[in-house]
């Protein structure tokens, strides 16, 4: 037998386990996974003496604004960033423009990104409530990994852009989608089998209290969160709840942000009802209490909100609750991140600290390595219908493997990311535990903190056919 590639003397990391093996490569596929020599030549020998091997870890979230405003980020930046943060698979957000609302955009998509992935990706789609119901169906059979809505974010009526900001009565602007739309989407995203993700903040709610503490002046962080309180998140999770269970919906929760979204997630879960939830980074490590030494970087959506959030968020991310962690990659330029509060950009970079972040965190003890495993690509894979191809270690998986050096330490300096906007709230973080190499379906594509990749390398990957499931 004749190897492509072998990675030797490592320890294997599952979610549940770690072992001493080897890994064989072949024609982009793991071929055997084995303690014992096996016979014949092999290209090339990784030696990941000391190291941990993962499966390839992967990034259900990120915005690269491409096309788009892609002056802010880009598709090859990104997943550069990606494979230098140890990531193998990103999904790729659909507010672009154009988004990825029909089939035909999906193709246009998925032609834009094929010639400029290092890694590989799978794509959204969006829901743009009755703009779009009738491209719901398309976009599935077209392999969308699963369906976003922007829940109370008004849309540009020409270019279909978020619009960060919201005030009733701008020009050209459809304001956010209203109960009957949400009731509408979710029917015809259920039929799909596929997930409902929204961004679950409430709109009027925080209409209302922003213009209230924004008229008595104050633009400190506990005003702009007085604005956009834990109430505008459990209030729109627990309405999301309530319609998914009427129209059986697989409803998901993005970037949980509050003890009390959480807690609504438990009760819908535990009553036996399929809600799943996610969170990133930046809800783990940081609270209000980081704004000011941090500032306006850290100013995202949902926002970052108390310790005691915090808290929560860590123990749903230990007890199940929350099913898996991703960035929310999102990055904005340095000027445009530079201002008040109130009108800055909400969103930093996200894709590349995520992987060192949650290493340093086995360190203090908060989580282990097989939780990493666990959140950042065995269950994200499953979640999404890309199991077993991605998110694991076994035999005919495809060889994506992240290698990490648990010893290797480093600060996250935003100068040196990938991306093309650098700015990180996390920038000055002490991390030990580094990925030393990215490698997608057997080719290396970061080796020891340099890109090797090529650009154009990454694939699309598509779900299984979710309706099969629907009908067991
Ligand atoms: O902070 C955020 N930034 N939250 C979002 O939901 C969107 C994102 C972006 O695209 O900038
Ligand atoms: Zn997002």
């Amino acid at each position: 037998m004749q190897w492509d590639l072998k990675i030797i003397n490592g320890t294997i990391v599952t979610g549940s386990a770690m072992y001493e093996a080897d890994v064989y490569v072949k024609e982009g596929k793991i071929a055997a996974i084995t303690k014992e020599q096996l016979q014949g030549a092999c290209t090339r020998v990784v030696d990941a003496e000391g190291k941990h091997v993962l499966p390839g870890l992967i990034d259900t979230h990120i915005h690269s604004r491409d096309p788009g405003p892609t002056y802010k980020e880009d598709f090859a930046h990104s997943t550069r960033a990606a494979a230098m943060g140890g990531i193998t698979t990103v999904f790729e957000m659909p507010n672009t423009n154009p988004p990825v609302n029909t089939p035909e955009n999906f193709d246009l998509q998925q032609r834009n990104l094929d010639e400029k992935a290092y890694v590989d990706y799978g794509l959204w789609g969006i829901c743009l409530g009755p703009m779009n119901l009738d491209s719901i169906q398309g976009l599935n059979d077209k392999g969308v990994i699963g369906f976003k809505f922007f829940w109370g974010y008004a849309v540009h009526e020409k270019t279909f852009q978020l619009l960060y900001n919201y005030e009733p009565g701008m020009d050209d602007v459809i304001p956010p989608f209203d109960d009957g739309d949400v009731l509408e989407m979710m029917e015809e995203v259920a039929k799909t089998g596929k997930r409902f993700a929204v961004h679950a903040e409430s709109s009027d709610l925080i209409q209302k209290l922003t213009s209230r503490v924004k008229d008595s002046g104050s633009d400190s962080y506990a005003a702009f969160l007085e604005g956009r309180p834990n109430l505008a998140e459990s209030l729109t999770v627990n309405k999301g709840i309530e319609l998914a269970k009427a129209t059986g919906a697989r409803l998901h929760i993005l970037h949980v942000s509050s003890e009390e979204g959480v807690t609504a997630v438990k009760r819908a879960q535990e009553e036996g009802y399929p809600i799943t939830v996610e969170t990133c980074p930046h809800y783990l490590f940081l609270s209000d209490e980081d704004y000011p030494a941090i500032g306006t970087s850290m100013k995202v959506y949902p926002p970052v909100k108390f310790k005691k959030d915090q808290d929560a968020i860590w123990e749903a991310v230990r007890n199940g609750t929350i099913s898996h962690i991703c960035s929310d990659h999102a990055p904005h330029t340095a000027e445009e991140k530079t201002g008040d509060l109130w009108s800055i950009p909400a969103g930093m970079c996200g894709v590349e600290t995520m992987v060192p972040l949650m290493l340093n965190a086995v360190h203090d003890g908060k989580i282990t390595l097989p939780d990493v495993v666990r959140l950042l690509a065995e269950t994200p894979a499953k979640l999404f219908g890309i199991h077993p191809q991605k998110g694991t270690l076994q035999v005919g998986a495809d060889a994506d493997v992240t290698i990490v050096d648990m010893n290797q330490e480093d600060k996250i300096d935003q100068e040196r990311l990938q991306s093309k906007s650098k700015v990180t709230a996390f920038d000055g973080f002490s991390v030990k535990g580094l990925p030393v190499m990215t490698i997608v379906r057997g080719n290396i594509v970061m080796d020891e903190r340099v890109i090797v990749g090529d650009q154009g390398g990454g694939r699309i990957v598509k779900p299984v056919e979710t309706r099969e499931i629907l009908r067991k």
